[in-house]
């Protein structure tokens, strides 16, 4: 794995709010994080807490949103400074998002060869080269050369799904953001498009941001894992030490739904009694103090800090619980 000493995205402090008529929404609540090259983040949460939003924030992509506070150092660029001009020559040849649904991301009336074609010609990389490229693209993802004439309606859910990575990964970007890429299929189409992006992954030594729900997923191919909970980090840290030794309560409640990681059955996020805060309103304490077995008074009234537990393989082990925080840990159970 190559990696030099800036990491290639530096997300500082950012928070991004949907003013809405019923108040607003601060869908992401303060996140800072690193990710060096050649690395695999998964971004893990419940519905709602934010996954999508910060992947949206990260392209300049938001929809009826606005970034409040904070810094994206991309590459060495702040991506908040560069024009929209510069953002879009950007979005697909340097970082790529593979979006949430994003089978409706193909053109109904569009041949699938030419969304490759577009493509190439929107960041003037049209060549026979080029070409040649696309059709490896396709042959490694299994969509073989005969159907590119086709229109996107005639491929089953799985292929349409294997020709948006094909189409991510096209420009060869440095950043790919892949938001819950195989949530829409079944199990088995799944498991096969997931091991065909993992082989690619591992071949092009990309570096990706993987959102999910789906726990499963994060065990098999990510490095390090962010648990999102309400707009917020709790906790980050390397694949193993987050399943092995979960240090949040909310992690851990819910690693321990989740007897085999490798079962097909039990790997998606379990349901912990009680719901997230309403994000319009969120508590002035630590977020999921509401739910959490072990809350004492502090957590109610104050934001925890991070506090770092460890670091493995460089990965830094951070989790946001006063739990952890040598002033209070001796009060708690
Ligand atoms: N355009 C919008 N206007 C107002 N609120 C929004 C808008 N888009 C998202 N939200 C709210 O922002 C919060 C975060 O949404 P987001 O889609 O980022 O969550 P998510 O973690 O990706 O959820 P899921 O797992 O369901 O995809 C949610 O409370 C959502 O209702
Ligand atoms: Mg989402």
């Amino acid at each position: 794995m190559i990696r030099n000493n800036q990491p290639l995205l530096k997300v500082h402090d950012l928070v991004v709010d949907y003013p809405t008529d019923e108040g607003n929404v601060r869908a992401v609540d303060h996140v800072s994080l690193e990710l060096p090259n050649g690395e695999v983040l998964g971004v893990v949460g419940e519905s709602g807490c934010g996954k999508s939003t910060l992947g949206f924030s990260l392209l300049r992509l938001l929809k009826g949103g606005i970034i409040r506070k904070g810094e994206i150092i991309f590459n060495g660029q702040d991506l908040g400074k560069l024009s929209e001009e510069k953002m879009q020559r950007l979005r697909g040849s340097e970082i790529s998002m593979i979006f949430q649904a994003s089978q409706n991301a193909l053109n109904p009336l569009l041949k699938v060869e030419n969304h490759f074609i577009d493509t190439l010609k929107k960041h003037n990389r049209w060549s026979e080269d080029s070409w040649n490229d696309v059709l490896r693209l396709l042959n490694r993802l299994e969509i073989s050369k005969s159907r590119l004439a086709d229109y996107p309606f005639l491929f089953s859910g799985g292929m349409q799904q294997r020709i948006v990575i094909a189409l991510a990964l096209l420009l060869h970007p440095k950043l790919i953001i892949a938001d819950e890429p195989t949530t829409a299929l079944d199990v088995l189409v799944q498991a096969r498009t997931l091991k065909l992006f993992k082989e690619l992954i591992e071949d092009f030594n990309l570096t990706v941001i993987l959102i999910t729900h789906d726990l499963g997923i994060v065990a098999e191919i990510t490095q390090r894992v962010a648990i999102m909970y309400a707009g917020q980090l709790l906790e980050v840290g390397d694949t193993f030490t987050i399943f092995e030794k979960p240090a949040h309560p909310y992690t851990q409640a819910l690693i321990a739904a989740i007897p085999n990681v490798k079962d097909e059955t039990k790997k998606k996020l379990a349901h912990i009694p009680g719901l997230p805060p309403d994000l319009r309103n969120t508590p002035k304490g630590c977020r999921f103090a509401d739910r959490c077995l072990y809350a004492i008074d502090i957590c109610k009234s104050e934001n925890p800090e991070f506090v770092t537990l460890a670091s493995k393989n460089k990965i830094e082990h951070i989790v946001k619980c006063f739990k952890y925080d040598d002033r209070y840990n001796i009060r708690f159970r």
